[in-house]
């Protein structure tokens, strides 16, 4: 029979002939659930469509929704590869009605599915009712034909179906194949159903009900349907095969891993294959959903089962680094029903064998001491809390896998011992940081980080999330609730909003919850990994353990993700105009605009710029895509990332590569490469335009730039634009001949400026004749002028010019500049100097003007005053002088 993909297109197929809308599957971390650490069942997606919270255009939907059991309420982790049907991963194929058809259209359309396009014969099947639902029993009478002997009536919870505590619920009914006597086990109710006879393929649910409390149950909107159907265990049946991990897909995945290691799938090593290439596909669909190795929440889960598959590698001898190696073989069998591995292969290839390569240095040490302490246990026996705890802490041992690792030999581990050698542990960092200067002040932020963990952030992937508010803070102190109109920190166990980090500010947004609304304002990173939320408080009033909507403001999210990324592109593009002395000295990105400080000696030439600004301008018009990878930090660095010198980084960083570079040493290679946390453009086209607008000193060595983007950019070039065309206006020419008008004009002005001085000296010196309203005073000849509108530094040329009109005799200028200071030269003809000094006469005319001094020699001298409305009575104080008086 068919292969997994060509039953999973079947399924869909089906469905969307019968008028339901294919959607995609929703990622692994649920964006709507704050319950849940990682999407379990395909309705997860659709539980507010169910509850009327939601609306869709469409009222039926098929999928096949990715599914993690690890971790969490349902974990499944411990059997993978042991048994039969268990996996970490798997993908469930179901159908669903959102108030459109309910009980007797869903049985009729599963029926007609498994009967008819997949042929199973219809003595192998046999279903479960829940034992109150006699309509269910009648449905399959009627339509399936079925006998009371193959309708199996449960009244347990078995058959009455929760998403959780809370949310949509509702009576299921259980389609059973049966794999023949050959199989020990009996049909679904009896002694014997545990065995492996009877498999469960598809499960209808009835969805009636929202479980809102333990105590209360409301009616949904309207009943509504929701199934589930297992892939790999439909496709087992499908195969002919009893194991799940015989089917195609994991056939072909087991041989690469044979291939890889040179190890037959035979005997105790079945196991060891098994389980690395269940771990293999959750592990990559995690990394392709955004979750990455961490010491914490799901990424601690995502560690565990990397860690497990890893050991397993070991027990079949591998060599290398095994499971980056089988991602190919993966992508190839699911790459074309979730793209998403694809376009993740290379992230998914380098976190998986940074993660081996990185355990691998202790992996074999730990083994050791866990022989030596394990020696003398036999079956039944437990190994000590504090050697599993060491086995955790220094050899980095997830507790379930020291479990895996003793499990065949029968030997359990002491758990609460395990717990309270961490609690040990913990109490010493406590006492650490309580003594720390630095603490003092963050004490509380310690405290809540303990009390609460670190927030799970999910902003790389989405700008909303559901979660739960842990701990409230006012005026610094843990508090139980924040009331309206109030402002406080909110901190929630996971969060879309970005913490102010890197010199990217702390996102805005909108914490909404039952009756109360919150505005948040900004959000900071306290003590390794608590985002706080700092919020007004709108509406109603939060409490601790409520359940909130995060939503990011999108637009603003948006303008910084932009600014952000052209941060990177103007770095490597000052690289290469200026030099690779080019350094950042830091960044500010907000949604406005963007500044980057960097090392360079010297002002950067207006050339320079442009020249920056065209290189990244070039990379944003590729379109190129943006990509992150978790690297050790010392292999992104020799990989050519660029980190911040002096920077603290953790062990593991993420690497953001963005464009190709066209040219020079990178050429073909990624345009920039940085070690960055920030958030960036899926694409460099969505940052749309780069403009520098400013550069300047900051510190000796240090320049600084700011830039725009995108929008900003926009209107910054309208601006400009409306600016020049008011220019062109007002000078009454196109705007393409601005620039040679105000030329003409400022040449025009220049000649003006000349003339009118010319005609201002002129004037000053009585007309063309000048020397005809000299004067006769004490028998000497005397012009005494106060020279309007011309400059003082002019004086000096127009008493000489009066001098050589009197062939001898005396000549005083004054001026009266704007300011109504006045400036005087007096000259006296050489003939004269014996018996007049310019310098006495100057001080004379300059004490009348309210000044004193005055400088020169005998026949030319300067001064100045304050009072140039005396100017005639200066004039008249020299004549005083030459009339001997
Ligand atoms: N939600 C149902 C299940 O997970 C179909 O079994």
């Amino acid at each position: 029979m068919s292969g997994v993909n060509e039953i999973r297109s079947t399924f869909i197929d089906y469905f969307a002939k019968n008028g339901h809308e294919a959607v995609a599957s929703s990622p692994l971390v649920p964006r709507n659930d704050p319950t849940l650490m990682f999407t379990n069942a395909g309705m997860v997606q659709f539980k507010n469509v169910f509850t009327g919270l939601e609306k869709r255009s469409y009222s039926r939907a098929v999928t096949s929704q990715k599914c993690v059991r690890a971790g969490g309420k349902h974990n499944d982790l411990d059997n993978v590869g042991y048994t039969a049907r268990h996996h970490t991963f798997f993908e469930m194929l179901g159908n669903f009605s959102f108030g459109d058809y309910f009980k007797d259209r869903a049985i009729e359309l599963a029926w007609n599915l498994i009967t008819r396009e997949f042929g199973l014969p219809k003595d192998k099947l046999l279903v479960t009712v829940y034992s109150e639902d006699e309509e269910a029993a009648g449905y399959w009478k009627k339509i399936a034909g079925l006998g009371d002997d193959r309708i199996i009536r449960i009244p347990t919870s078995d058959n009455f179906w929760a998403m959780g505590d809370t949310g949509p619920c509702g009576p299921c009914s259980e389609i059973f194949y049966d794999h023949g006597d050959k199989v020990w086990g009996g049909p679904p109710g009896s002694a014997e159903q545990d065995g492996d006879r009877f498999i469960e393929i598809w499960n209808l649910v009835f969805m009636q009900y929202e479980q809102v409390s333990k105590a209360e149950r409301l009616n949904l909107p309207r009943p509504s349907i929701d199934t589930g159907m297992g892939l790999e265990r439909i496709a087992a049946v499908l195969q002919g095969v009893h194991n799940n991990y015989d089917i195609d897909l994991f056939k072909a995945l087991i041989r690469a891993s044979v291939e890889a290691t040179g190890v037959a799938a035979e005997g105790a090593q079945t196991a060891s294959h098994r389980i690395i290439a269940d771990h293999l596909r959750a592990s990559s669909f995690l990394i392709a959903d955004g979750v990455l190795p961490s010491n914490e929440g799901r990424g601690y889960v995502l560690r565990r089962i990397m860690r497990r598959a890893m050991r397993h590698a070991h027990i079949l001898g591998a060599k290398e680094p095994l499971l980056h190696r089988l991602v190919s073989a993966l992508v190839r069998e699911m790459g074309s029903a979730y793209p998403e591995l694809q376009r993740a292969e290379a992230l998914i290839t380098e976190t998986l064998k940074l993660e081996e390569t990185r355990f691998r240095l202790t992996l074999a040490r730990g083994l050791g001491l866990l022989d030596e302490a394990t020696q003398g246990l036999s079956e039944g026996a437990s190994l000590d809390g504090e050697t599993a705890f060491r086995l955790y802490d220094t050899y980095g041992f997830p507790l379930d896998l020291t479990q895996d690792a003793l499990k065949q030999r029968g030997i359990g581990v002491d758990t609460d011992g395990f717990a309270a050698a961490m609690e040990r542990q913990k109490a010493e960092a406590r006492a650490n940081w309580a003594g720390s200067g630095e603490a003092a002040t963050e004490t509380i932020w310690f405290a809540l980080r303990e009390k609460v963990g670190a927030t799970e952030f999910l902003g790389y992937e989405t700008e909303k999330a559901e979660g739960v508010v842990q701990a409230l803070v006012q005026d610094g102190k843990d508090v139980a609730v924040l009331a309206v109109g109030t402002t406080g920190a909110v901190i929630v166990n996971q969060t879309p909003f970005y913490g102010e980090s890197g010199g990217q500010v702390g996102d805005m947004g909108l914490i909404t919850g039952a009756g109360f609304k919150l505005k948040v304002v900004d959000v900071a990173k306290k003590a390794d990994g608590l985002f706080v939320h700092t919020v007004e408080v709108v509406e109603g009033s939060v409490a601790v353990g409520a359940a909130v909507e995060l939503v990011v403001d999108h637009e603003r999210r948006a303008r910084i993700r932009a600014n952000h990324s052209a941060t990177h592109l103007l770095h490597e593009a000052l690289r290469s105009v200026l030099g690779k002395h080019v350094a950042q000295k830091g960044s500010l990105v907000t949604p406005d605009r963007l500044r980057f400080d960097f090392s360079h000696p010297k002002p950067v030439a207006e050339a320079e710029i442009v020249e920056a600004a065209r290189l990244a301008n070039a990379i944003i018009l590729q379109d190129a895509p943006v990509s992150t990878r978790l690297m050790a930090v010392d292999d992104a660095i020799a990989e050519g990332a660029m980190a911040l010198f002096g920077e603290k980084y953790g062990e593991e960083v993420r690497v953001v590569s963005m464009g190709v570079a066209l040219e020079g040493e990178k050429q073909g290679k990624s345009y920039s490469t940085e070690l960055c946390g920030g958030t960036h453009v899926g694409r460099t086209g969505e940052i749309g335009l780069v403009h520098i607008v400013a550069e300047g000193a900051v510190a000796a060595g240090v320049r600084r730039l700011e830039a725009l983007t995108g929008d900003g950019a926009r209107a910054y070039f309208t601006d400009q634009e409306r600016k020049l065309k008011d220019v062109a206006r007002e000078l009454k020419v196109s705007v393409s001949d601005v620039v040679d008008r105000v030329g003409t004009l400022v040449e025009d002005r220049r000649r003006l400026e000349r003339e009118v001085a010319d005609l201002r000296k002129k004037l000053a010196m009585g007309g063309a004749g000048g020397g005809d309203e000299a004067i006769e005073v004490g028998g000497v000849k005397f012009l005494g002028r106060v020279a309007e509108g011309v400059a003082a530094k002019d004086l000096k040329g127009l008493v000489d010019e009066g001098k050589k009109k009197l062939g001898s005799g005396v000549v005083a200028m004054i001026s009266v500049g704007e300011d109504g200071k006045a400036g005087v030269v007096v000259g006296v003809t050489e003939d004269l100097t014996g018996r007049l000094s310019a310098v006495d006469l100057v001080r004379v005319a300059s004490e009348a003007l309210g000044g004193k001094g005055g400088g020169g020699r005998p026949d030319m001298a300067q001064a100045g005053g304050p009072e140039g409305a005396k100017a005639g009575e200066a004039i008249d104080a020299v004549k005083r002088i030459l009339a001997g008086g």
